[in-house]
């Protein structure tokens, strides 16, 4: 019997975008149709690697009648546009880590994936390792109590900015880590944010021609039970074993909760001492498994199944808010409570 599958295609041929290409090429429910990318070369790559059209023109994509859904994955500053024009034509579609950087457009987002009656998700894939599932299922099942203290961190080493991320002047380790560490906080406790302070370093980055923060760290208050002090920062020593350090430590009233979502279980002594990122993408005897995959197969699931996805466009909406906070709390040299980032 043949198996329905569904018609996408993705916007922005990048580093990530081609982990979406080759989900939906490999997919038996899913049929990858067009990639587009501004840079044609890029696009035409990865279309000729995962056997799809490609295009220049995202309005292409928005015109062609069978693709039912779409991954974009532009640059952090870039998700509003393509995403509005798809979602106007009424296609699902699943956005890159943040939904947006303003507040403002995240909203208009939301607003406009309702108003067509279309799925909207966001792809906080950390929700899906198993890492963090665990955790969450140790606090759904009462295990933990209640918040009383917390810590995360996601930081990169400096080779993401400034050998890796070629915008990263145009983005900031706030909206290109920050979303996944705080995503996870929030869905893990199931609260929302009340209030942040949050202090910002600068300095490193900017001699290097990057002006942005180098660091940050937030306190931030949740509204049923303690706090969580978020730490990010994009100035980390090349000489750490992995691109990411990255550690949630959570104490409740009844147990503590201490994640290394760096080091994954696996390290390795060659030439140079590694934690490889081993829960992320692995071949398994000729199946693609891990969690970078995952949230491309569910939202691919949600759309079959006629069912609302996981880490909705109005998480999406939160986080941006959290992090527009942050923002404004830095700058101010006070307290911001969350109401505040509605600008
Ligand atoms: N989920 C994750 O773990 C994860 C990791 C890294 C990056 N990301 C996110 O994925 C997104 C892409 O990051 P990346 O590392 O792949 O970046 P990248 O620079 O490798 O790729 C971005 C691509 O988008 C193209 N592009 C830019 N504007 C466009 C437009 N308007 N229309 C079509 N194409 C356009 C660029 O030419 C480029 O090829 C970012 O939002 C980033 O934060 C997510």
């Amino acid at each position: 019997m043949q198996t329905e599958r569904v018609k996408v295609g993705v916007i922005g041929a990048g580093l990530i975008g081609e982990v979406h290409a080759k989900a939906y090429s490999e997919y038996e429910k899913s049929e990858l149709v067009a990639i587009c990318d501004i840079n044609g070369a890029r696009a035409k790559k990865i279309a000729k690697r995962y056997g799809c059209q490609y295009t220049t023109e995202s309005q292409r994509l928005a015109e062609n009648p069978e693709i039912k859904a779409v991954s974009v994955v532009t640059p952090d500053f870039a998700h509003y546009e393509p995403v509005m024009q798809m979602l106007e034509v009424g296609k699902d579609v699943l956005c890159e880590k943040p939904l947006a950087m303003k507040v403002a457009e995240s909203k208009e987002m939301v607003e406009k994936a309702k108003e067509k009656g279309v799925r909207l998700m966001v792809d906080f894939q950390n929700r899906w390792s198993p890492l963090f599932l665990e955790a969450k299922k140790e606090i759904k099942g009462g295990n933990f109590g209640r918040l009383v203290v917390g810590y995360g961190r996601l930081s990169n080493t400096l080779f993401v900015p400034t050998k890796m991320v070629s915008w990263a002047a145009q983005t900031g380790p706030q909206w290109f880590l920050f979303p996944h560490l705080i995503d996870l906080v929030r869905w893990l406790l199931d609260e929302e944010v009340e209030e942040v302070y949050a202090f910002g370093h600068s300095g490193i980055l900017k001699k290097r021609g990057i002006d942005i923060y180098d660091a940050i760290q937030a306190m931030v208050k949740f509204n049923k039970s303690g706090s969580v002090t978020f730490e990010t920062s994009w100035v980390l020593p090349e000489s750490w074993p992995s691109l990411i350090d990255f550690k949630i430590e959570l104490l409740g009233t009844k147990s503590r909760i201490g994640i290394k979502g760096d080091h994954q279980g696996i390290d390795i002594a060659g030439e140079k001492f590694a934690y490889p990122f081993a829960l992320s993408e692995q071949n398994a005897f000729g199946k693609t498994i891990g969690f970078f995959h995952e949230p491309i197969l569910h939202f691919v699931d949600s759309i079959l199944n006629n069912r609302i996805p996981e880490a909705s466009a109005e998480d999406g909406l939160a986080i941006t808010k959290i992090i527009a906070a942050i923002e404004k709390s830095i700058l101010e040299k006070r307290v911001v409570k969350i109401e505040e980032a509605e600008f």
